[in-house]
C-alpha cells in the first residue's frame, strides 16, 4: 500500500497511541526495568553468573550480522568456525560497514585475537570450552549440525528455517530431549518489541473482526548485479576447499556458496523469506495451526530465456523466483462455525519492489500495517456509528463496552501517552540481540520450560510449526493442489510428516 509521509506519520501516531493505551501499566514497568527493554518485554533478567561461552558455526552474511548483534554481557564468543577462509576473516575484520563490523571493532583487538578460529564445525564441536553454538549455515545442514552439536554436549541456537524436512525437525527435538540440551531457532520476530506491541494491538480487539492478512516480500533482482542469491565463488575459498566440500554435505563449491538456489541445499522463497512472514501472521492469530494451503510458484523470471531488454540466459537454479500462496487459518469462533476463517495471502516476487516487505492485518474496525520490521501503522474504518476514519484520521483510544475502541470524534495533537510509547518504540531492535540474551538466560537458569513459563519463545516445537507452513506450501505449489494440515504433523512425538503424507 502506497502512503504519503503524512499518512505514515498519522498511522504511526495512531499505533503508538494504541500501544500506549493497551500496554499502559506494562510500559511504566519498562522504564523501571534494570535488565533492559528486551528483558522486560520477554520476561528475563540480567545474567547471573558468567556469560555463556559460545561458538559460532557459519560466519557468512547472517552469522556476521549475529556476531555484530551479540550481547557480550550474556554471551562470550570463544570460537568461530567457517569452511570458507574469506568468511573466517570477515568474522574478525567485518565488511567495512556497521551491520557486520567484525569482532575486532566490536570487542577490541585483544579479545578478538583470543577467539579460536576453526576451519569447520567438527573442530569447533571438539572444543570443550564451548558450551553452546549458534548455527548459521545453509538450510540442508541445520539438522545434521544441530544434532551433532547436541550430541557433543552443546546447547544449540540455529538459524531459521529449522530444517530442510519435518522429519529432521522431529529428530532435532528428540535429540534435544535425549541429550538434555536447549534447542532454539532464530525466528527473531518472537523477540521483536515492535511485533510484541503489534500483537498487543491485535489481541486488544481494536481491529475488530479479522478476516484477512496480506503479507509480502518483494524484491527486484531484474537489474544487472542485483541478485544477492547468486554469488561469485572467491579464489581463496575455491583453493582452500578444493575436493573437500563433499565431506561437509555439499555436491560442489557452487552448492556451498549458492545453496539458496538448489532444492538439495535450500528451501526456496518460502523457507528463506515467507517463513518470517507466516511466523508473524501466525503470531497475530495466536499461534494456531493453519487449516489448509494452496499456491502457485514458478521460475517465471530466471527460468525464461532472454526476457525483454534484459536479454539474459535462463540459469540453472531449481527454486521458484515468484511464489503466491493462500493459507486458511481458524478464526476466533472456528470451533463453533467453520465459516469463521482468516485467509492469509503471501507473495514473494523477484521483479518488483514497490512494496518491499511487511504484513497488513485487515479487521472490521481497523487496519494495522507492519513495515520491514521497523514500524507499525494503524488506521480506523469509517462508520456511520463510530464516525470518520481512513488514512488521514488521528485517533484517540477510549474504553468501549467490549474493550478499547478507536475514536476519531475530535481532532488530536500528539498526546503525551503516544509520545511515551513512541520513545519506547524508537529503541527497538529486530530481535536478534534479545533472542541471544534470552537463550543465554535460559542456559544459565536451566530453563527448559514452555514459552508461557518463561522458556525459549521459539523452541523446537514452535519453530517446527513455522517449518511445516513453509515446506507444506512448497508441496502445494509443486503438486498444484490444496493441502489440509494434519494435527499429527505438529506433534513432535508423532512420526507423521507432510513430506511423507503428501505425494503426487
Ligand atoms: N533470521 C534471519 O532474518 C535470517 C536472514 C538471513 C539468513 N538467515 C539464515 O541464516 C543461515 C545462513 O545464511 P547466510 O545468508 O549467512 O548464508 P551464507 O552462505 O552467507 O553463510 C553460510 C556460511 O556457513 C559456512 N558453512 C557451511 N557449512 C559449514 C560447516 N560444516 N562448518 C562451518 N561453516 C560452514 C559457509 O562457508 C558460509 O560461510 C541460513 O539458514 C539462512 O536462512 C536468517
Amino acid at each position: 500500500m502506497q502512503l504519503t509521509p503524512e499518512q505514515v506519520q498519522t498511522g504511526s501516531d495512531n499505533f503508538n497511541e494504541a500501544v500506549g493505551y493497551t500496554r499502559r501499566s506494562f510500559l511504566k514497568g519498562t522504564v523501571a526495568s534494570a535488565g533492559g527493554l528486551g528483558a522486560t518485554y520477554f520476561g528475563y533478567d540480567k545474567l547471573k553468573g558468567d556469560p555463556v561461552r559460545f561458538g559460532f558455526i557459519g560466519t557468512g552474511d547472517e552469522g556476521s550480522v549475529l556476531l555484530n548483534e551479540h550481547p557480550p554481557e550474556y554471551m562470550d564468543i570463544v570460537a568461530v568456525a567457517d569452511l570458507r577462509p574469506t568468511n573466517r576473516r570477515r568474522a574478525l575484520e567485518g565488511d567495512g560497514n556497521d551491520v557486520r563490523q567484525g569482532l575486532i571493532r566490536k570487542l577490541g583487538n585483544q579479545k578478538a585475537q583470543s577467539i579460536k578460529l576453526y576451519a569447520n564445525h567438527k573442530e569447533l564441536l571438539a572444543d570443550p570450552n564451548v558450551e553452546a553454538v549458534v548455527i548459521a549455515v545453509p538450510l540442508s545442514q541445520h539438522a545434521p549440525l544441530a544434532i551433532e552439536a547436541m550430541k557433543a554436549g552443546k546447547h544449540v541456537l540455529t538459524e531459521k528455517l529449522m530444517a530442510h524436512s519435518i522429519s529432521q525437525c522431529k529428530e532435532m527435538i528428540q535429540v534435544a530431549k535425549e541429550t538434555n540440551k536447549l534447542l532454539a531457532v532464530g525466528h527473531q520476530r518472537h523477540y521483536s518489541v515492535l511485533y510484541d506491541n503489534a500483537n498487543s494491538v491485535v489481541r486488544s480487539g481494536l481491529l475488530g473482526d479479522i478476516k484477512h492478512i496480506r503479507a509480502q516480500w518483494h524484491r527486484n533482482n531484474s537489474f544487472p548485479g542485483r541478485d544477492s542469491w547468486r554469488k561469485t565463488i572467491k579464489d581463496d575459498d575455491a583453493k582452500a576447499l578444493k575436493g573437500k566440500v563433499q565431506e561437509f554435505g555439499y555436491n560442489s563449491m557452487d552448492h556451498l556458496v549458492n545453496w539458496r538456489l538448489y532444492n538439495e541445499t535450500g528451501g526456496g522463497l518460502m523457507a528463506e523469506l515467507g517463513s518470517h512472514q507466516l511466523d508473524a501472521c501466525s503470531i497475530f492469530l495466536g499461534k494456531v495451526h493453519p487449516i489448509a494451503v494452496q499456491g502457485f510458484g514458478g521460475r517465471n523470471f530466471y527460468g525464461v530465456k532472454g526476457v525483454g531488454s534484459m536479454d539474459k540466459q535462463s540459469d540453472d537454479r531449481e527454486i521458484d523466483d515468484h511464489v503466491y500462496v493462500t493459507f486458511e487459518f481458524p478464526g476466533l469462533h472456528y470451533q463453533d462455525d467453520p465459516n469463521d476463517v482468516v485467509v492469509v495471502t503471501y507473495s514473494s516476487l523477484n521483479t518488483n519492489r514497490l512494496e518491499p516487505y511487511g504484513e497488513q492485518v485487515f479487521g472490521s474496525r481497523g487496519t494495522m500495517i507492519v513495515r520491514q520490521e521497523q514500524e507499525a501503522l494503524l488506521y480506523k474504518e469509517a462508520s456511520p456509528s463510530t464516525g470518520p476514519g481512513g488514512l488521514e484520521q488521528r485517533l484517540h483510544i477510549i474504553s468501549g463496552k467490549g474493550g478499547p475502541v478507536m475514536d476519531a470524534s475530535e481532532s488530536l495533537a500528539p498526546s503525551t501517552q503516544a509520545a511515551t510509547a513512541a520513545s519506547t518504540i524508537e529503541k527497538i531492535s529486530r530481535g536478534y540481540t534479545e533472542e541471544m540474551e534470552h537463550f543465554c538466560h535460559c542456559v544459565r537458569t536451566n530453563n527448559f520450560d514452555t514459552p508461557q513459563n518463561g522458556g525459549l519463545r521459539c523452541n523446537g516445537t514452535v519453530a517446527m510449526a513455522d517449518a511445516i507452513m513453509a515446506l507444506t506450501s512448497n508441496l502445494a505449489m509443486r503438486y498444484k493442489r490444496r493441502i489440509e494440515f494434519k494435527d499429527e504433523w505438529f506433534d513432535p512425538t508423532n512420526p507423521a510428516t507432510p513430506e511423507e503424507d503428501v505425494k503426487a
